[in-house]
């Protein structure tokens, strides 16, 4: 028994999810096995702010899914934290724009607090409130199609923190979007990060990018995926690209994930 009357020990509840020995293999079309990953062992505690870098096809999406339940591991053992639960407190960002076309901005942003039952002016003030935090003021009543690429993104990441979740996971969000674009949305994720807390899984190809945010940065090998490498960023935040510390990991980032790492 712990102090609080409870029968879990207090690190449990620094654990925000667990991975062992985590393996998924897919049958395509043809019949041919693809073994997207391949004991996958990881775990994450509560408020870290881990990038998982690796090459298109590793398996990066296969994880966020089955840590996401849209899909179910093979074999292996993952569990979230307690409290965590999917549908309440677990926000997902996917790859590709995922809002609802008949949708305004401002009520795709508020939709989950609809579902959970939030008086319309309340849930239309905390929408108005976060389009704005995400540069979307003035956009609010705007359906996606008249909004470009990195605005939908913007309002894709509204609406995953509507519902403030515990837990974040982000595959590639900021994929689809220019340069600019991406620093800025970038830094607003830092900020909010930093702010709230939450902790936040994001996946990337980008190496830079996995620096720029992550407390830990995971290097996922190659198809099947696998977790072969981890540094710890000690980095000041807003991180300055262009000192010797970033470049230097930068360097061994990259050598790790192309398998050069003496
Ligand atoms: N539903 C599926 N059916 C068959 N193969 C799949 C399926 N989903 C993913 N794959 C395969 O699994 C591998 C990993 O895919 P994915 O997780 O999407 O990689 P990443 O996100 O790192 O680019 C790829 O070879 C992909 O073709
Ligand atoms: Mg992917």
């Amino acid at each position: 028994m712990t102090l609080d009357g409870t029968d879990k020990h207090p690190k449990e509840k620094l654990i925000a999810l667990e991975l062992r020995g985590v393996c998924k293999t897919f049958r395509s079309d043809t019949g041919d096995r693809v073994k997207a990953l391949n004991d996958v062992s990881l775990l994450v505690h509560r408020g870290e702010f881990v990038t998982i870098v690796g090459a298109t096809g590793c398996g990066k999406t296969t994880l966020l899914n089955l840590i996401a339940g849209l899909d179910m591991a093979d074999d292996g053992y993952l569990r979230l934290g307690e409290d965590l639960r999917f549908g309440d407190n677990i926000a997902h960002v996917f790859q590709h724009y995922t809002l609802f076309p008949w949708r305004t901005a401002v009520s795709n942003v508020s939709f989950g607090l609809q579902m959970r039952g939030l008086p319309r002016s309340e849930r239309q003030t905390r929408a108005e409130e976060l389009l704005t935090r995400v540069g979307l003021k003035g956009f609010e009543n705007a359906y996606p199609h008249e909004l470009s690429g990195g605005m939908r993104q913007r309002a894709a990441i509204a609406q995953a923190l509507a519902i403030e979740p515990k837990l974040l996971l982000m595959d590639e969000p900021f994929g689809a979007v220019d340069d600019s674009t991406r620093t800025e949305l970038q830094q607003m994720l830092t900020d909010l990060w930093q702010e709230n807390q939450t902790t936040v899984i994001f996946v990337t190809h980008n190496v830079d990018e996995a620096i720029v945010l992550g407390s830990r940065v995971l290097v996922f090998s190659e198809r099947p995926g696998k977790i072969s490498c981890e540094f710890k960023i000690c980095l000041p935040r807003p991180r300055n690209r262009i000192t010797k510390e970033f470049t230097d990991l930068f360097i061994h980032v990259r050598k790790s994930l192309s398998g050069q790492l003496d």
